[in-house]
């Protein structure tokens, strides 16, 4: 089965055209990075202007780099959700138009159960071996930091374990990055700065390390980082810079990874996976391949280019949401909610 994914969700316009065994044929991306950089963050009326621009390109170039025509796909897969209501849209309607012209079935993809089987994207010989059901996911995005169980590639088969009650963790990357004077998007950044830095220099507290719990909170963390600079001002030496930027990420991680793992176990079962823009930092990486060797468990790590946005991984998810007999009409809606359950209040309980 041969599909068009599409992606419009935040600032990225992707195409791409994926098999339904994972093999990606063509992976289009057109970032908005460079329109957004100079608002320190994304302007969602900027960012679905430049989706209705790139849309067409974006379509054309996928099809001719998989070297198919709308004629030889199966289906058309499009995100629906959760995003920018106005990003989403340009996606969900322009993507009617094509299903309608070209006599193919649609279906809408949320965009998180996207970020969860994007491990099952296979892009070229080093792509992992995908893990078999069940596992436990990690989701670390920019908008999103969620625990899941996945008994198999369907929203069905989901179930959240636990989600951030505050930032996501890539909103804390961003934000921190920010402060720092890092520019905008801050995850790569840190990324960066922190492979030179020693992890643990700056004492930063564990956020909600004291309870027993599969949630997450990442906003004390950033208000800790604001403190720091509120106190001594932006780092004007390259050595103190990579020291915050290496003791914030050890604690991020370190946190992500310890719940991951608490959650594997909880739920008994020996495979975890991580994903989202989060899923591409080289300490997290690190850690979960480490911890996964120390416990005997297998983890699967998305390829680099499967981590951030992608219309590949929404094109997966189509065709795993197609075989079970999911169709969207053309009364698809966008919508800023996930159609996953969640368990996560946002902003209540102990700390
Ligand atoms: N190497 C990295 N280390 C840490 N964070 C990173 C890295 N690369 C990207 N990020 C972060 O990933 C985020 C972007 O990821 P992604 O594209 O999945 O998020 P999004 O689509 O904006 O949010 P969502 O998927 O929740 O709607 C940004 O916050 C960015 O800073
Ligand atoms: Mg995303």
């Amino acid at each position: 089965m041969l599909v068009l994914g599409i992606e419009s969700s935040c600032d990225e316009t992707g195409a791409a055209v994926v098999r339904d065994d994972g093999l990606v044929l063509s992976d289009v991306v057109q970032s908005q990075i460079d329109l957004h950089a100079r608002y320190g963050g994304i302007i969602p009326e900027l960012a679905a202007r430049d989706h209705l621009r790139s849309f067409g390109p974006v379509v054309t170039e996928a099809l001719a780099k998989a070297s198919v025509t709308l004629a030889d796909l199966d289906v058309i897969a499009v995100t629906c959700r959760p995003g920018l209501v106005g990003a989403l849209l340009v996606g969900v309607q322009a993507v009617k138009g094509l299903a309608w012209a070209s006599d193919k079935p649609l279906v809408g993809v949320d965009h998180l159960v996207g970020h969860i089987l994007s491990v099952f994207l296979r892009r070229g010989e080093k792509s992992p071996e995908p893990p078999t059901f069940p596992f436990v996911s990690l989701l670390v995005s920019g908008g999103h930091t969620a625990l899941y169980r996945v008994d198999g590639p369907h929203v069905s088969l989901m179930r959240e374990l636990g989600a951030t009650r505050d930032d996501a963790a890539g909103e804390a990357f961003d934000k921190v990055a920010k402060l720092l004077g890092l520019g905008y998007p801050g995850g790569p950044a840190i990324d960066r700065l922190a492979a030179q830095g020693r992890a643990g220099s700056v004492p930063f507290t564990r956020p909600m390390a004291r309870i027993d719990s599969l949630e997450f909170s990442f906003s004390g963390l950033k208000t800790q980082v604001a403190q720091l600079v509120e106190r001594e001002g932006v780092p004007t030496s390259g050595e103190r810079l990579a020291d915050i930027c290496a003791s914030f990420q050890d604690v991020v991680t370190d946190t992500l990874q310890r719940k991951l793992f608490r959650a594997a176990e909880e739920q008994g079962v020996n495979q975890v996976v991580i994903g989202g823009g989060v899923a591409a930092n080289r300490g997290l990486r690190a850690r979960v391949t480490a911890e996964a060797e120390k416990r005997g468990m297998r983890a699967v790590l998305p390829e680099l280019a499967s981590c951030t946005d992608n219309a590949a991984m929404i094109a997966y998810a189509g065709a795993m949401a197609f075989a079970r007999g999911d169709r969207a009409g053309f009364d698809l809606a966008a919508t800023s909610r996930t159609s996953l359950p969640q368990g996560t209040r946002k902003g209540r309980g102990a700390r």
